[in-house]
């Protein structure tokens, strides 16, 4: 008779997946900023916010199999796993990162999923099930779109290489036992760790088509006017940019503060994905209007001064509760002259992105409020952040009219 998974080993195996669902989504976090290609950015994006909700889901089931502490969370299955993921972390250039991630990790952790599915105890342990199933499909879609990247990025030759090593070490740190539950089975824990840290960053990357000026004087983009082509074609070239800095900047919080509530990191890694959808959603409305990438100059400004504060609430306070709080003034002015110039696909799409902004303006009014009640210091310094940055070298020319900000 087949071996069936007791409730002690789904916890043993349950945390382990945690763990590793949780490095992933911290992986494309930490990358995004890094990642040469829009097209990867914006799926990091969405498939970050898919990675930490299957990690929600596992911490769901840990409590009701009787894994009430702590300790039965986010397990790391061993040194040797911790070590290899922090490779491929490492690892630079987005084909060796893709190959990494999607060619070794994630099929590792699907192949564990359908080992685990397989020798559940059914239908006591239907609950696991219905969970893994749901993940596993999710992976392989991963999986799937990742190879259609793969196969157009440029070619290098070492990138065979590359992954044959990555699968040995695989192999070596987390054999799949025969007739076990896939390759993360061991019982022990590992004791290893890595934080996933970047140095001072002055610009996200952005492919050779963006022009980015460097002195923020310069950028005049925001006087433009919603009412003609021309200027939609302005507006939406500047938010397109800026939706690829907030699907970076998100996660960048991910990867920075592990320490972070788990709620405020699903509220994170949800923007990403909302901001993903943005940037897919204001291109398409771009080019339908005749525009293009990198038709404009653009700037990045207000990246330098959130990436890199050490406080993740003073990044909210800038850039949700301050510069996202601009932006649905914008969106509603926007709003309104499509609406009296008859453009009422933008109205609809606009729409949509101004009930995302609202959200994540309060995503940073929430945080700051929750995390600061009790330490009233940190909250005026967190408060006092975005003047402090914005006095003398506000970069655009506002201009939206106030009067339609009722809506
Ligand atoms: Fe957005
Ligand atoms: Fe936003």
């Amino acid at each position: 008779m087949t071996e069936t998974l007791s409730v002690q080993r789904n916890l043993e195996l349950l945390g382990r997946y945690q763990y590793l669902e949780i490095q992933m989504m911290e992986l494309m976090g930490s990358w995004a900023c890094t990642i040469l290609d829009p097209e990867i950015k914006i799926a990091f994006g969405r498939q970050m916010y898919q990675d930490a909700v299957h990690a929600d889901l596992l911490g769901k089931r840990i409590p009701e199999l009787k894994g009430r502490s702590a300790h039965f969370h986010a397990i790391p299955p061993s040194d040797g796993v911790v070590r290899l993921i922090e490779r491929v972390w490492k690892a630079e250039g987005d084909l060796k990162r893709m190959v990494g991630l999607y060619r070794i990790l994630k099929p590792a952790l699907i192949e564990a999923y359908r080992s685990h599915i397989a020798m559940a105890e059914l239908p006591a342990d239907e609950p696991t099930v219905y969970i893994l199933r749901h993940i596993a499909d999710e992976e392989r879609d991963h999986c799937t779109w990742a190879e259609k990247v793969i196969s157009r990025l440029p070619a290098d030759p070492l990138t065979g290489e590359w992954e044959r090593d990555l699968a040995r070490e695989l192999r070596e740190v987390a054999p799949a036992a025969s007739g076990g539950v896939g390759p993360f089975t061991g019982a022990g824990r590992g004791t290893y760790a890595f934080t996933k840290v970047h140095g001072y960053s002055l610009l996200p990357v952005r492919d050779s088509r963006w022009d980015i000026i460097a002195d923020p004087g310069e950028f005049t983009e925001k006087n433009w006017s919603f009412d003609t082509q021309e200027g939609k074609q302005h507006l939406l070239h500047d938010l397109l940019n800026s939706e690829f800095i907030t699907v970076e900047r998100m996660g960048r919080i991910l990867a920075d503060f592990p320490g972070i509530p788990w709620q405020m990191k699903l509220d994170m890694a949800r923007q990403a994905w909302d901001e993903a959808r943005h940037a897919e959603i204001v291109q398409r409305r771009l080019e339908e209007l005749g525009g293009r990438v990198g038709m404009f100059k653009t700037s990045c400004w207000g990246w330098e001064q959130d990436v890199n504060r050490p406080d993740p609430l003073e990044r909210l306070a800038l850039s949700n509760m301050t510069f996202e709080s601009e932006s649905c003034k914008h969106l509603r002015d926007w709003i309104k002259k499509a609406k009296e110039g008859g453009d009422e696909r933008s109205v609809q799409l606009l729409d949509f992105l101004l009930a995302d902004e609202v959200n994540h303006v309060l995503y940073g009014v929430h945080w700051i409020d929750e995390l600061t009640r009790d330490d009233p210091e940190r909250r005026k310094r967190v408060l006092a952040y975005p003047k402090g940055v914005l006095e003398g070298q506000h970069p655009v020319g506002v201009r939206f009219d106030e009067t339609t900000n009722a809506r």
